[in-house]
């Protein structure tokens, strides 16, 4: 995720800059730079790959003199990880600078229309719009012209903004994107977290929404989107830098947890232009997916499971039959793939080995390949012939949870896509956009409906084996639920179809035995129903998985985790998150290191 940095006082600012960078790696990036103020004119230094890179071009600073700058990490998300596309972005007039962490929803139209007015870009990011509308609309007056440009955004964003007109001032501008206020003795600086901060002050300002700052060595000003003054309270800083870098939260696991709400918007928004699902990345006509047989989803792990959901969806909507198979088979399975055959492939790193290697392999037999990936220039979007990236920022804990429910995010938002170019539903279905604009408040409802979980935990944490069970798109979630369980707690954990219960599993069933069932398909409830009664029946302890208000199974289950009432057809997706903090609690009991579970890799490269 993109890290943001300002400094503006009477020591040097680029050595300050690159400190404060360091203390924001662990966002995850894969680019970096700074613009400093000299004579009155912006120097910029940027590099594609380590900060460490950053460090040697300009001698850990030393080299670039002036005391006023901003700098920036970026993970990339519009256009590869290159220094062209690093920030900070230039004006063309070479007088404004800026450095910008979040997704600007309506870049392209913007981009058409500063290109019809004259303006050229040097780079492929969403963010260079925003320095050429401040170059447009400055009139004299910076505030003025970041309310201006601010205006005409749509998405979220802090930014970091310098001018050659006011060389002894940092802007900084805040919206749905996080921004802090440092506040030194006759300096000041803003950061995208505390860490970036705590070793120059622990006196901070937390900016609203909409709200921007004006810093000089001296000063400190707040306004409103409408550029009146706000009065704001300054805060000291308690944590310590380690718990900083986590935002509060004890693991990056739970951090990422609770960031999915707006992962799953970061995902979302971009796609849903004028009312109507869009996908400006993919080029595939309804002629092209006329011709296609069969989609086969290929993955491994949770990627996998997120396949698992979306075959529902896909085949429900548009519907072509999908198959979902293990990487790690499928490149040994001698394929039956052709050219009728739609490929998508599914990974967060995309540097899986056998998700490449099985994806090589469909290639070859002429499949065409469409990614869904999480890291931008990876080996598996660089690979397949269209790619479409979920956005949800660097994941830093192994186990994913806003990786997976991104992947599954953009797996609706493709079944609608496509079955809109099949003449199947309408790309602006009202009822659909709905339902999918909803779902990141939805998740925040999820997490907000079920304060007992860290109660359940200490309940359920010390079982030999936990069977997580359910049918049909429950099936789906169960699977990916049991892996977070058992991968970072260490207890065993498995998903069954509950239809099978009786073809063998139900042998293990004895008294006490936690069973958590998943009861979140309305089309299938009642059998599911009866499942949970023969488990009871054998002395097991249900723990079940439902909306809040279902009555039938609340009567019947010992425990209950709660979704919020939405569209069953995109309830996976929700369903999953109490799994998630239930598996992070039960953890915790056991003591386990959650961010880094024994064994596990982030990124399997190896077979
Ligand atoms: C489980 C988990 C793994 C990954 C799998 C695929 O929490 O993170 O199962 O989902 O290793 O990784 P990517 O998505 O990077 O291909």
């Amino acid at each position: 995720m993109c890290g943001i940095v300002g400094f503006t006082g009477s020591r040097q600012a680029a050595p300050i800059l690159l400190e404060g960078l360091k203390k924001l790696e662990y966002r995850g990036y894969d680019s970096a730079g700074i613009a400093v103020m000299e004579d009155g004119a912006i120097c910029v230094q940027k590099v594609s790959g380590r900060i460490a890179n950053l460090c040697e071009k300009t001698r850990d600073g030393e080299a670039v003199p002036g005391m006023t700058g901003i700098g920036h990490t970026r993970w990339a998300t519009h256009g590869a990880p290159t220094e062209e596309n690093a920030h900070p972005h230039l004006s063309n007039d070479g007088r404004f600078a800026v450095v910008h962490n979040g997704i600007i929803e309506n870049y392209l139209t913007l981009r058409e229309e500063l290109i019809a007015d004259g303006y050229h870009f040097d780079s492929e990011t969403d963010t260079e719009v925003i320095v050429h509308l401040i170059e447009m609309y400055y009139r004299g007056n910076m505030c003025e012209a970041l309310i201006k440009a601010t205006n005409r955004l749509r998405g979220s964003y802090a930014l970091g903004v310098i001018c050659t007109e006011e060389p002894e001032k940092i802007y900084a501008v805040r919206e749905a994107s996080p921004l802090i206020i440092g506040v030194g003795i006759d300096e000041n600086f803003f950061a995208s977290d505390v860490t970036a901060l705590v070793n120059h002050t622990r006196n901070v300002i937390y900016l609203e929404d909409g709200e921007f700052a004006e810093l000089a060595g001296d000063s400190v000003r707040i306004f409103d989107c409408l550029g009146k003054t706000v009065e704001k309270k300054v805060s000291r800083i308690m944590w310590d830098v380690q718990a900083a870098e986590k935002g509060g939260y004890e693991h990056f696991m739970l951090k990422e947890i609770m960031e999915q709400p707006g992962a799953v918007r970061a995902a979302i928004a971009p796609r849903i232009r004028d009312g109507a699902v869009v996908f400006d990345e993919l080029h595939m006509t309804k002629e092209d997916l006329q011709k296609i047989r069969k989609i086969v989803i290929t993955a491994c792990g949770s990627a996998y499971y997120a396949g698992c959901s979306g075959k529902y969806v896909l085949e429900r909507l548009c519907r072509i039959p999908v198959e979902v198979e293990l990487a790690s088979e499928l490149r040994y399975n001698d394929p039956l793939i052709d050219d009728q055959t739609l490929l998508i492939v599914i990974s967060q790193s995309g540097e899986t080995a056998d998700t490449i290697a099985a994806m090589r392999e469909c290639k070859a037999r002429g499949a065409r390949t469409l990614a869904i990936v999480n890291v931008v220039g990876s080996t598996v979007a660089n690979l397949a012939d269209e790619t479409a990236y979920t956005w949800a920022g660097p994941e830093i804990a192994v186990a994913t949870t806003k990786g997976y429910t991104t992947q599954v995010a953009l797996l609706y938002l493709l079944s609608v896509h496509f079955a809109s170019l099949l003449g199947y539903i309408r790309a602006d279905d009202p009822k659909t956009v709905k339902a999918l604009q909803e779902l990141p408040r939805r998740i925040q409802q999820a997490i907000d409906l079920n304060p007992s979980i860290p109660d359940l935990a200490k309940k359920y944490h010390a079982s030999k084996a936990l069977f997580f069970i359910g049918r049909n798109t429950d099936y789906a979630v169960a699977l990916e639920g049991a892996l977070k369980m058992k991968e970072i707690s260490y207890l065993h954990s498995e998903a069954y179809a509950a239809g099978e219960l009786k073809h063998g599993t139900i042998a293990l069933i004895e008294e006490h035995q936690p069973v958590i069932a998943l009861c979140c398909n309305p089309a299938i409830m009642e059998k599911t129903l009866s499942n949970i009664v023969e488990v009871k029946s054998r002395g097991a302890e249900v723990l079940a998985l439902t909306f809040r208000n279902n009555q039938k199974i609340l009567s019947v289950a010992d425990d209950l985790l709660f979704i919020p009432d939405l569209d069953p057809l995109f309830s996976p997706l929700v369903e999953i998150v109490p799994l998630q903090l239930l598996a992070y609690y039960v953890a915790k009991e056991n003591g386990c290191d959650i961010d880094k579970p024994k064994n596990l890799a982030k990124s399997v490269t190896v077979e």
